[in-house]
């Protein structure tokens, strides 16, 4: 699986770097080789992923489509066995994240929590190690490396002391951002690595390197800066894809500012009957104004499952 993880990794980068339209990928599940609008000489064990319909269909090749909300769907699975193709599913939908950022102008965003079944994600003295099982932290570290920036609220940061780096699978640490309080202890970011941190707040920090404090205007001090805002800024600085990684007050004011584009739920196996809530939004009366999603998938981590929407 090494060599198809290492060719995802080529083709995000591969993309987010290709300057002209992008009709058809190939991607070498061996010698993770890429190819963007060009087939390539040798086809044994490449993968092909058609981004529009005007691509011709080639036959006998392991193949993708490309939906217009950036899920992938598969039309031919020649030559991948069934733990390779679940694996291409979980992670090739992230490479094209570039394509829509470009259009939109601002960092495309996928969040993801790790949840009881009542939809909690710590306790109430704010206990959420772990929740998520050794499959579900290996994914977000490959989360991690699939995009440039990871991002959390200040409590967060309080809470759990991460590291936001990744460490558990090969690929480059992200961007670090840091959404809030001045107040923030940001030892367990600053001991792992000296590479940069964003910290977005309304009032200018007293910081120095790898520390970088943006001010954004906030007008409404309930919801903090609009996250449209911070995204517009991020996409400025180079930063295309968005690993939103918590906590609740930070996700929430994201999907209540439609600022979410994919939803990872991790669901674990345990109950807590309390607890703090992952998605907290206003009021709504009829089941009508739920929020639904475009394209969704379940699909199975280890003893859990992950539940990706697309919205
Ligand atoms: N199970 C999981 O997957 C998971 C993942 C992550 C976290 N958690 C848990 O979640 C808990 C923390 O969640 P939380 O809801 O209390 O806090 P949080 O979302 O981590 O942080 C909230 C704070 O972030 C800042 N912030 C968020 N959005 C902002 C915006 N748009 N503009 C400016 N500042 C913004 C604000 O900081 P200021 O108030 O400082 O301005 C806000 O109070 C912890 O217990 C942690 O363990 C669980």
């Amino acid at each position: 699986m090494e060599n198809i993880w290492n060719a995802i990794l080529n083709l995000k980068e591969a993309i987010k770097a290709y300057p002209q339209p992008i009709h058809t990928c190939w991607i070498n599940g061996d010698t993770a080789v890429v190819h963007i609008n060009k087939e390539p000489s040798d086809l044994n064990r490449t993968i092909l992923i058609h981004c529009d319909n005007e691509a011709p269909a080639v036959a006998d090749v392991a193949t993708f489509l490309l939906t217009s909300v950036g899920n992938i769907t598969l039309a031919n699975p020649k030559g991948f066995n069934e733990a390779e193709v679940l694996f291409l599913k979980k992670y090739l939908p992230y490479c094209f994240i570039s394509l829509k950022a470009k259009r939109l102008k601002r960092a495309i965003t996928i969040t993801h929590f790790a949840q009881t079944l009542d939809a909690k994600i710590a306790t109430n003295t704010g206990d959420s190690k772990w929740i998520g099982n050794s499959e579900n932290l290996i994914h977000a570290h490959r989360m991690r490396a699939l995009c440039d920036g990871v991002l959390v609220g200040s409590r967060t940061v309080e809470a759990d002391n991460p590291k936001l780096n990744v460490r558990h699978v090969t690929g480059k640490n992200p961007v670090r951002i840091v959404l809030g309080n001045p107040n923030s202890d940001f030892k367990s970011l600053l001991n792992c690595s000296n590479e940069k941190i964003l910290v977005f707040g309304k009032e200018k920090l007293k910081v120095s390197a790898p520390l970088e404090s943006i001010v954004l205007p906030s007008k409404c001090p309930k919801f903090g800066i609009k996250p449209l805002a911070i995204l517009s800024k991020l996409f400025q600085l180079g930063i295309h894809a968005v690993y939103i990684e918590g906590g609740a007050k930070t996700t929430s004011n994201f999907i209540n500012s439609n600022a979410v584009d994919i939803l990872q739920l991790h669901i674990a196996p345990m109950i807590f009957g309390s607890g703090k809530a992952s998605i907290t939004l206003p009021n709504i009366e009829t089941v009508k104004e739920a929020i639904s999603f475009q394209e969704y998938n379940f699909l199975p981590f280890g003893d859990s499952m992950m539940f990706t929407g697309f919205l």
